[in-house]
């Protein structure tokens, strides 16, 4: 009996058929537009992120979105209210835009680019602002969205009227059988269903979708059921695994099971391609198991997993909200916000005090301070080699894709050694 490789099974998505490896989105631009281009044009389907859009056109396309918001309610920084602080829809659309277009128009080969939304960003008018991100990503020309962090039951409405609403791709991620049927019974008003569903389970990176009793679930115990669910309702909708799939092996085993492909992302967060800078880069490779937590500081209520030594842990800056503010709820409240104001009336004078329960997200993830991982971000040291220098050699995302889907037998492929010029 021969091995089976990830190559051997195709992701079918409407007509479309793909190499089955998704890679996900990676919030405020670590899934990069050339992370993503370059998962697409090895046949498979690339993620871009919409988090904190208008910092990372600023970035990326030196518009000057984040300086005219700041501007515009600078007499509101010391104030404990955010309620006023608002997203111009105009602004949010055309920087949505920019990240779209300057990312499709680059974009070959036979795979496809999504991005990813989180709900969770709510920008203190959640509906207004979600309806107008999707309907930009789908002006721009988007292949497809995934719904993420924060699943609202009636988010596809929002952009039922869209001239592409039944022909780009729309998927969703969830964490179990019940989030999925609730989705399917208040989305079936649309006639419309999901074209794939991410089972996200409890060792993804980013935040879980489970409490803090994530450590009792397991991912194949979920993606078994929901493929029962789907079969039994005849329903054909393909179901990608993610959260601790490190081996095309580990992959395979799920295509057998009878997933459609697989969600990856940690492995490719040590590529040149990934937006993370590269010292960063380099903590990931470092990380040892124990090293590794899942807390609760995100405002988001979600309980995320991350490095445990990011510099975004226990940081007390002041809230950003005036600049930022992604995570306004819709009374324009933040958990961190609350959490700051209790550490500043606790130690009144001080000049640097410090918010362990809670961090302020944006701010922190904008400067990649928050090192979000998989729980097997441990083994990333065995994915590469090490420099004279002590240092790991970054990898190609082209390196790690067609290692997912080549390799046989649990292998990790090396990459080729660097050889220093003479
Ligand atoms: C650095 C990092 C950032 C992430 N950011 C997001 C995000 O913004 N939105 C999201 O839906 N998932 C996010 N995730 C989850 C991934 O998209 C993916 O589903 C998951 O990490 C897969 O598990 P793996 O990392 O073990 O392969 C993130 C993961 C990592 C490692």
């Amino acid at each position: 009996m021969t091995m089976k490789r990830l190559d051997d099974f195709r992701l079918r998505l409407g007509r479309d058929e793909l190499v089955p490896i998704m890679v996900g989105g990676m919030g405020v631009d670590i899934s990069s537009a050339d992370l993503a281009l370059q998962v697409a044009r090895l046949g498979g389907v690339g993620h871009i992120s919409d988090a904190m859009i208008k910092t990372v056109t600023d970035r990326r396309y030196k518009t000057k979105y984040v300086k005219a918001k700041q501007a515009l309610y600078k007499l509101n920084v010391d104030s404990d209210d955010k309620s006023v602080v608002k997203f111009n829809l105009g602004h949010l659309a055309e920087a949505t835009r920019l990240h779209v277009e300057g990312t499709m128009t680059r974009k070959q080969g036979s795979g496809m680019v999504f991005i990813n939304c989180m709900e969770k960003l709510t920008m203190n008018a959640p509906k207004e602002t979600l309806a107008c991100r999707m309907a930009a990503a789908l002006d721009a020309g988007i292949d497809g969205i995934t719904l993420a962090a924060g699943l609202h039951l009636g988010s596809f409405a929002l952009i039922e009227s869209h001239p592409r609403f039944r022909h780009a791709k729309l998927g969703i991620i969830v964490s179990s059988l019940r989030a999925l049927q609730l989705f399917l019974k208040k989305n079936s008003r649309l006639n419309r269903l999901p074209d794939y569903v991410v089972v996200e389970g409890p060792l993804a990176g980013g935040h879980l979708g489970f409490g803090m009793d994530w450590a009792q679930y397991d991912l194949a115990t979920i993606v078994a059921e929901i493929l029962q669910y789907l079969k039994a309702e005849q329903l054909d909708i393909p179901v990608l695994p993610a959260g601790g799939i490190f081996t095309g092996s580990d992959a395979v085993r799920f295509m057998e099971m009878g997933a459609s492909g697989v969600q990856v992302a940690t492995r490719f967060t040590v590529t040149r391609e990934c937006g993370l800078p590269d010292d960063v880069k380099q903590e990931y490779f470092k990380a040892n198991e124990d090293d590794i937590e899942v807390n609760q500081i995100s405002p988001t209520g979600y309980p995320m997993r991350m490095i445990k030594s990011s510099p975004g842990i226990g940081d007390g800056i002041r809230p950003n909200c005036e600049a930022y503010g992604y995570l306004l709820d819709a009374n324009g409240k933040c958990a961190y916000i609350t959490a700051y104001n209790r550490e500043l009336a606790a130690h009144p004078g001080e000049k640097r005090i410090s918010v362990k329960d809670k961090t302020c997200l944006c701010t922190q993830m904008r400067n990649f301070d928050i090192w979000t991982c998989g729980q097997l971000a441990w083994r990333l040291k065995d994915t590469s080699r090490r420099l004279p220098d002590g240092s790991f050699q970054l990898l190609s995302a082209a390196h790690v894709f067609q290692d997912y889907q080549f390799s046989t037998d649990n292998q990790v492929a090396l990459p080729e050694a660097e050889v220093a010029l003479a």
